[in-house]
C-alpha cells in the first residue's frame, strides 16, 4: 500500500514519486492550498494538495484529524523560508496528486500534542494515546530492551521454557488474584506472582540455565511503579554461586545499556551490604545519585535532657539520625513544616532541626528549638560528626529504627530532588547481605524478607540452627538485589536446596508441617530425588524500561496498563459476570456489588 514510511523522506527523494499512508496530525487550509501533515510510527511528512487536481482538492477539503490516509505524491523542497529544522522530513514536502480516505475518524477524544490530558482519558483512549510519538518511542524501546536481553541469554546458554498460570499460590508477599475452577467446584488456582517454584523444579529437572519473559500477578496497593500485572525477565542456574549470577547478570545489563543508550555503568557494579544500605541511606535501594547521608548520633544523644531523643538512643532497637542539608538555612520555617508533615507520614512524630548559622559562635550560631536541650559539648560533636558548615541544615529523627530511616530515608531523597542535589548519572548497585528474616510486630512472627526458598549465608544446617536458637533477625541471606537510581530493578537469590533445610526455613515461618506439606509438598519432595545447588533472579522488565525512557511510571511503558485502583478503563474490566456462569463455578456472590 505505500512506498515508504512517512518519516524518512528527505532531500534524497526529491522528484521521486511516492506513496504514504498515515494518521491526519493537522490540516491546515492556506488560501486555496491544504496542508496534511501525514503521520505513522516514524514520524511526519507535509503533504500539500492545490486546486490544480481539483477532485484531490476536493477530497482533502474533507479530512480531518486522525483521518487514516493514503496518498501518492512527489517529493519536492519546501520554499525558502519553510524548511523545519526540529522535523527529519522539514527540508521537503510532498505535492499531493491522489488521495484515498481509508478511514474516517470522529472527533478525537484529545488532540496527540495537547500538553495536558488527564490519564484516565489516555488510558480510556489507549489507541489514540499511543499513537502519540513518545508512546510509540516507550514501546519500541521496551521491545528492543526485551530482545537485548534475550539475546544475551540465549547466548549464554539460557533457554526460555514457560510456566503455567494456572497454578498454585506462590509466596512473594502479596495476595493472590484467584481463578475459579468449574471442573474442581470449590476450588480455586491462582495467578502465579511469579514463576519462583517453577523456575526451581526446572533446575531440578535438568535445564540448567532458565528464562522467560513472565507475567507475574500481585494484588497489592499500587504505586507509580507496581502494577496488578507486570512483567519479569525471570532467571535461573544450576551450579552456580551468587558471584557468578550477579557477574554475569550486570554484565548483561551494562551491555544493554550501552546498546541502547549508549551509557557505560560502573564496572564492576559497586555492592553495599543491607545493614550499610540502612544505616547511610536509610532505605534497601538506595539512590546513589543524591549526596546526603544519614549520620547515626546516638552514642553523643543518650544523656542529653530530651527524652525524645534520649530514650530511643539508649534502646537497642532504636535510632537517632542526623541528615545534613548543605546550604539547607535557607529553607523557610514553612518549608521545614512541609517536611514535618511529609516525614509524619512514615510514621515520625516529628522532625527537629538545627539551622547553622555560625559554627564559630557556638551554640549561640545555631538555632534550633532543641538546643536548649543539649549541653555544648554534646552539639559540637554533632556538628563535628555530621561535617556541619554554616548555611547548613540539620534535620533529626528518633524512633524505633525502622521509623527513623523509613522517614529519613524518604526525606533525603525529597530534599535531594527539590533543592536539585539528584546528580545526572546512572548509578547502579548491588544490595547484598540481606536479613533472612524480619518480625512482623503486628502478628509477632517472622517473615522472609525475600522468600521463603532463599538459601541463609551458612555453611551448614548445624552453623544455621545455632544460630536460628540465638536470634532469627540476626541470620544473614544469600539475596541480592540490583538497585539502579534508587529502584529495585532485581531481585534474587540463592535458594535452599536441601529439604531438611527448606523443612526448617518454613518452620521458623510458623508454617506447620502439615501446612507446609499441603502448600509445598511438591517442592520438599522435588528436593529429595536430586535437587543441584541452584540460584537466580528476576528483574521487573517495566521499571527497567520505565528508568531506560525515563518515564515516570510504569504505567506509561506497557501498552494497556490498569489504573491505581487496579481496572482497565479501556475494557472496563474486572466487570460482573452472568448468573448462569456463576452457577457453574458454584459461585455466589455474598455482597451485592454496588455500582460505582
Ligand atoms: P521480587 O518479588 O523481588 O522477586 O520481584 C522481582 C522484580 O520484579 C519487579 N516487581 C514489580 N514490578 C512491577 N509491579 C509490581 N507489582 C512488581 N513487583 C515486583 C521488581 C522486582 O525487583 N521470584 C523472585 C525472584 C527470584 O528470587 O529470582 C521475585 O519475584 O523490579
Ligand atoms: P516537642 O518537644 O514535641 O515540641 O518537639 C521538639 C522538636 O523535636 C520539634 O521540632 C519536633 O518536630 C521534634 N521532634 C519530636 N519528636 C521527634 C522525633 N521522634 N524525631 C525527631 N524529631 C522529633
Amino acid at each position: 500500500m505505500r512506498s515508504h514510511p512517512c518519516g524518512v523522506v528527505n532531500l534524497d527523494h526529491l522528484g521521486e514519486s511516492v506513496t504514504f499512508c498515515g494518521w491526519v496530525h493537522r490540516r491546515r487550509d492556506h488560501g486555496g492550498v491544504i496542508f496534511v501533515d501525514l503521520r505513522d510510527h516514524t514520524g511526519l511528512v507535509q503533504v500539500v494538495f492545490d486546486p490544480d487536481r481539483a477532485d484531490t482538492f476536493a477530497l482533502a477539503e474533507q479530512v480531518r484529524n486522525e483521518y487514516v490516509l493514503r496518498i501518492k505524491g512527489v517529493v519536492r523542497n519546501r520554499p525558502e523560508g519553510t524548511v523545519n529544522e526540529e522535523l527529519g522530513t522539514g527540508a521537503v514536502e510532498v505535492l499531493g496528486h491522489e488521495l484515498e480516505i481509508l478511514n474516517r475518524s470522529e472527533t478525537p477524544p484529545f488532540q496527540l500534542d495537547e500538553e495536558v490530558v488527564s490519564e484516565e482519558h489516555r488510558l480510556r483512549y489507549r489507541y489514540v494515546d499511543l499513537r502519540r510519538p513518545e508512546m510509540q518511542q516507550r514501546l519500541r524501546l521496551r521491545a528492543r530492551v526485551i530482545r537485548s536481553l534475550r539475546d544475551a541469554l540465549e547466548a549464554e546458554d539460557f533457554i526460555e521454557v514457560e510456566t503455567p498460570m494456572l497454578t498454585r499460590a506462590t509466596p512473594e508477599g502479596a495476595r493472590d488474584y484467584l481463578v475459579p475452577s468449574r471442573t474442581h467446584p470449590g476450588d480455586f488456582f491462582a495467578l502465579p506472582q511469579s514463576p519462583q517454584l517453577f523456575k526451581q523444579l526446572l533446575m531440578m529437572g535438568g535445564m540448567d540455565r532458565y528464562y522467560q519473559v513472565a507475567r507475574c500477578f500481585r494484588d497489592e496497593d499500587l504505586r507509580a511503579d507496581r502494577q496488578p500485572e507486570f512483567s519479569q525477565l525471570d532467571i535461573e542456574m544450576s551450579f552456580v554461586d551468587e558471584n557468578t549470577i550477579t557477574n554475569l547478570m550486570e554484565g548483561i545489563v551494562r551491555t544493554l545499556f550501552k546498546n541502547a543508550l549508549d551509557v557505560s555503568l560502573d564496572d564492576p557494579f559497586p555492592r553495599m551490604s543491607y545493614a550499610e544500605a540502612m544505616l547511610r541511606f536509610g532505605s534497601d535501594k538506595p539512590d546513589l545519585r543524591i549526596p546526603l547521608e544519614l549520620v547515626e548520633v546516638a552514642d553523643l544523644c543518650s544523656e542529653v535532657d530530651f527524652k525524645v531523643f534520649a530514650a530511643p538512643a539508649k534502646d537497642p532497637k532504636g535510632r537517632v539520625a542526623a541528615l545534613r542539608v548543605p546550604a539547607g538555612s535557607k529553607l523557610s520555617r514553612k518549608d521545614i513544616d512541609i517536611y514535618t508533615e511529609f516525614v509524619g507520614r512514615y510514621g515520625a512524630k516529628g522532625l527537629a532541626y538545627i539551622k547553622v548559622n555560625e559554627l564559630a559562635k557556638g551554640v549561640e550560631g545555631l538555632q534550633s528549638p532543641i538546643v536548649k536541650f543539649f549541653p555544648a559539648d554534646v552539639l559540637d560533636a554533632i556538628m563535628k560528626r555530621v561535617g556541619a558548615e554554616d548555611g547548613d541544615l540539620v534535620f533529626f529523627g528518633a524512633d524505633k529504627a525502622t521509623v527513623v530511616e523509613a522517614a529519613l530515608g524518604a526525606l533525603r531523597c525529597k530534599v535531594g530532588e527539590d533543592m536539585g542535589l539528584v546528580e545526572d548519572a546512572w548509578r547502579p548497585l548491588w544490595v547484598v547481605d540481606f536479613p533472612m528474616f524480619e518480625h512482623d510486630e503486628r502478628e509477632d512472627r517472622w517473615q522472609a524478607l525475600h522468600h521463603p526458598f532463599t538459601a541463609p549465608k551458612v555453611d551448614s544446617i548445624e552453623e544455621w540452627n545455632s544460630q536460628l536458637e540465638a536470634d532469627p533477625g540476626a541470620v544473614l541471606s544469600r539475596a541480592y538485589d540490583m538497585v539502579l537510581n534508587g529502584t529495585e530493578v532485581g531481585g534474587g537469590s540463592i535458594r535452599i536446596h536441601s529439604s531438611e533445610m527448606q523443612q526448617r526455613a518454613l518452620d521458623v515461618l510458623g508454617i506447620e508441617e502439615e501446612e507446609a506439606r499441603d502448600k509445598f509438598g511438591f517442592l520438599l519432595d522435588a528436593l529429595k530425588y536430586g535437587a543441584p545447588p541452584h540460584g537466580g533472579i528476576a528483574f521487573g522488565l517495566d521499571r527497567l524500561v520505565m528508568l531506560m525512557c525515563g518515564a515516570d511510571s510504569i504505567r506509561d511503558v506497557m501498552a494497556f496498563p490498569k489504573t491505581q485502583s487496579a481496572s482497565c478503563l479501556l475494557t472496563s474490566a474486572p466487570s460482573s459476570v452472568s448468573e448462569r456462569q456463576l452457577k457453574e463455578l458454584s459461585l455466589r456472590i455474598r455482597a451485592k456489588p454496588t455500582t460505582s
